[in-house]
């Protein structure tokens, strides 16, 4: 069975899907792993590294996947239209795992399954404990929220920590936190060791004990609504306009005395919430910062801006896109072991080849695409036009339970 790491295209992704460390234990599993030149090196790994691991360097992004039964990527291939056309590379039957922003992004499923791909997306992994170290929106989150604190200190005038010198007490920064999920933990608790005074924000009543227990305080609007917040799943429920009112007066109060805010609250498949208004930011303290960890998902900040640091009302408001990748080598290091481990669901270990057993739950939650249909019950994708050109490559030892079309397969070359 042959696996292909592809070289990320996307502005701003530095990270990679494998690490030497990863590949290395690929090849120990029995699989060969072709990784595409250049892959690695937004995350300090050479090529020397990745061939030391056992893998085998493709020139290019066709090379590389020519004849892979699975293709590994961080974010989903660009269709035709986008800046460039990954999805051209794929053969019929072609294995892919990698995030894909399924249920939020359908269309691009649908092209997916138009060109035959059998895709697995990260982001829909199951929150099950077996499933916990292929969990990558937690992997990535957690340093995420740790970046998060770091960019806003970078940003803020003022220092964190309480210091008593000869010349004056500095008195500490409060800090918001507001979603107290992986990665507002994580900026909790960083937030702490630099020595600000922190405080955090959630609708999961879960969130309290977990924030208190990292000694922030909580505020919250405490209601029955709040009391039924969570999902079996583990994430947030949208909230009524009603509690988001009173959620709205309560941090008002809050913000006004903040020095820094730092918003990460999403709500799967949902836009993010608007939980800071630009009246909010009119309140601020001048010089304070605001990191919006959910831009990409529109942001929790009225005022925040995708990929930018902008000041308004005195206040600088931070937006930096792909956080993790703020942190590449770390975040490549956590992402290639979450998909390592979600590989091995994949290996068939007495003939090495790949299966998908849809009996168990974490393939059956990811599986989005196959044999030209979007086969999610999730994923409400348009019903995709047959592909024009879905081949490149000889693709041989695909999914044991496919059923191959040696007549559809491969005309590009
Ligand atoms: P997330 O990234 O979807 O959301 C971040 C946070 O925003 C969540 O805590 C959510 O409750 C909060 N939020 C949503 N709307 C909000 C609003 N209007 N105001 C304030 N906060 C709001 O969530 P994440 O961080 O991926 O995980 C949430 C929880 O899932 C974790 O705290 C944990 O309990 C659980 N989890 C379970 C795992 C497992 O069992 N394998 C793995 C990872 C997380």
């Amino acid at each position: 069975m042959k696996i292909a790491v592809l070289k990320e295209r996307r502005p701003n992704e530095t990270r990679v899907a494998a690490s030497p460390e990863t590949v290395g234990k690929m090849v120990a599993m029995g699989l060969d792993v072709v990784v595409e030149s250049g892959a690695g090196e937004g995350s300090s790994f050479s090529n020397e590294a990745y061939e030391k691991a056992g893998a085998s360097i493709g020139k290019d992004a066709k090379a590389a996947m020519a004849g892979a039964d699975v293709v590994i990527k961080i974010q989903r291939p660009m269709v035709a239209g986008e800046s460039q056309d990954e999805m051209a590379n794929f053969a019929k039957d072609q294995g892919l795992v990698c995030l894909m922003n399924a249920l939020t992004e359908p269309k691009y499923v649908g092209a997916m399954a138009a060109a035959g791909v059998t895709g697995f997306a990260l982001e829909l992994i199951p929150r099950i404990t077996r499933a916990q170290s292929m969990d990558v929106l937690s992997s990535q989150s957690n340093l995420a929220g740790y970046r998060a604190v770091i960019d806003g200190a970078t940003e803020f005038g003022r220092a964190f920590p309480m210091m008593m010198t000869a010349a004056g007490t500095v008195p500490p920064a409060r800090v918001l936190v507001m979603g107290a999920g992986v990665a507002g933990l994580q900026a909790i608790a960083t937030a702490r060791r630099l020595g600000a005074v922190v405080s955090a924000t959630d609708v999961r009543p879960a969130a309290k004990e977990q924030v208190e227990s990292l000694g922030g305080s909580f505020v919250a609007v405490e209601d029955e609504e709040f009391k039924q917040a969570e999902t079996a799943g583990g994430y947030a429920k949208e909230m009524s306009a009603e509690y988001q009112k009173k959620q709205a007066a309560l941090i008002a109060e809050t913000i006004k005395k903040q020095d820094m805010v730092i918003t990460t609250a999403l709500i799967p498949g949902r836009p993010a919430p608007k939980l800071v208004s630009a009246d909010m930011v009119k309140t601020m303290k001048p010089g304070a910062v605001i990191v919006d960890l959910a831009v990409e998902q529109g942001g929790n900040c009225e005022l925040s801006e995708y990929n930018s640091v902008v000041k308004k009302h005195g206040v600088k408001i931070v937006g930096h896109a792909n956080v993790p990748g703020r942190l590449a080598e770390s975040a490549s290091n956590l992402f290639a072991r979450n998909i390592l481990s979600f590989m091995s669901l994949l290996v068939d270990d007495d003939t090495k080849s790949m299966k998908i057993d849809l009996e168990d739950e974490i393939i059956a939650g990811t599986l989005v695409t196959r044999d030209g249909k979007v086969v999610h019950p999730d994923v409400k994708a348009e019903e995709p036009r047959p592909a024009k050109k879905a081949g490149g490559g000889a693709k041989k030892g695909a999914a044991s339970t496919k059923k191959s079309s040696a007549k559809t397969k491969a005309k590009k070359e």
